[in-house]
């Protein structure tokens, strides 16, 4: 009996969970397991009537479950980064979460906005360092709001950090059929704390000889995404780099409508989620794409070791996206509903 935390968040978080817990359900019903959700209203909401964003006492229930599935959080009500930095960063860095992985596969029947370029040429997987780097909210102001304003943002990389995010990306590159890891960094400016992944990458390399390793400048990364795709299997990046090349990513892939991610705690708790925002706008329209929520379940199936149901999820996406019901992967453009593409999945799965 699995034990899955559900937060659905804020915006449209709660339209695409209902979406996804839907499948969940048919899947399970189909491969057999069973699950207990025990949901949680954190969000802009709560916080606006409380002023409680997550308190401790939650960090230590959410430490008692199997895997939590995530929403979105953020709200135009609520200063910019509040929210961010108290509930979703929190709990990656709480929960000690310290991947966050994200695939990056073009389906069949969708859309890139790159010319000439198909399925077979857009299937990798960014390995993104999740509890370090800018993200560590260390620094501080002098001076603020006068014109002698000194702004300080900490860029931290411990090697215990570093390693095990690189060590984890090798394991995954080494189990994937064309066994290639790119590391991506700005090692050319950020002469210590990229210097210290390029060496970690090299040392724990050693141990991987049959990974072929390969190394790009994120500027250059960059516009490979969009030039060349096809040369990536596995990346590795650091937490900043890995945030900002998983959007360009996403838009590769179709758009933000299908990505999902998973904050990765391979000793601990895990936490899946669509890797789009709370996207206001379309709250309670039952408008926005549900097949990023609904892969995030399939990869929160395959990290809790349910790979048939995972399987069963991967399968269903691609037939709801090639029987040709679904028109776009826009929010308002798909020709059908949110609800009704969460019910085109469970039914290719029942
Ligand atoms: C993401 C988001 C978050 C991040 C924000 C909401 C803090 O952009 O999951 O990619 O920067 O990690
Ligand atoms: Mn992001």
């Amino acid at each position: 009996m699995y034990k899955i935390g559900v937060l659905p968040g804020d915006g449209v978080g709660p339209e695409i969970v209902k979406e996804g817990l839907k499948v969940l359900n048919v899947v399970s019903k189909k491969v057999k397991f069973d699950y207990e959700l025990v949901h949680y209203d954190f969000g802009a909401e709560r916080y606006l009537k409380t002023g409680e964003i997550l308190p401790d006492s939650a960090i230590e229930e959410f430490k008692k479950l199997d895997v939590i599935y995530l929403g979105a959080v953020g709200h135009p009500k609520v200063q910019t980064g509040v929210l961010e930095k108290g509930l979703l960063l929190k709990l990656r860095f709480a929960l000690d979460q310290y991947i966050n992985l994200r695939p990056v596969v073009l389906y069949h029947r969708v859309w890139t906005p790159i010319k000439d370029k198909e399925p077979k040429d857009i299937n990798f997987v960014v390995v993104r360092e999740n509890t370090e780097g800018a993200y560590c909210g260390m620094g501080g102001v002098f001076k603020k709001g006068t014109a002698y304003e000194v702004a300080i943002q900490e860029d931290i990389n411990t090697r215990h950090g570093v390693e095990r995010c690189i060590r984890f990306a090798f394991k995954l590159a080494q189990k994937r059929k064309r066994k290639k890891l790119t590391l991506v960094d700005k090692a050319n400016v950020l002469t210590y704390g990229h210097d210290l992944w390029q060496r970690a990458f090299d040392e724990v390399g050693e141990e991987y000889k049959d990974v072929q390793k390969d190394h790009a400048f994120v500027d250059a990364c960059c516009m490979w995404f969009v030039k060349n795709p096809e040369w990536f299997d596995t990346i590795v990046t650091c937490n900043m780099f890995g945030d900002i090349i998983t959007d360009l990513g996403a838009v590769v892939q179709g758009g933000l409508g299908i990505a999902a991610g998973g904050n990765i705690n391979p000793e601990g708790v895990s936490m899946f989620e669509p890797i789009h925002g709370s996207a206001p706008k379309y709250e309670g329209k039952n408008m926005i794409n549900p097949l990023a929520a609904i892969a995030a379940v399939g990869m929160m199936l395959e990290n809790m070791g349910e790979e048939e149901g995972a399987k069963l999820i991967d399968e269903a996406i691609k037939k709801a996206l090639t029987c040709g019901k679904i028109e776009n992967m826009a929010a308002g453009k798909m020709g059908l509903s949110t609800t009704q593409v969460g019910d085109l999945v469970a039914d290719f799965i029942s």
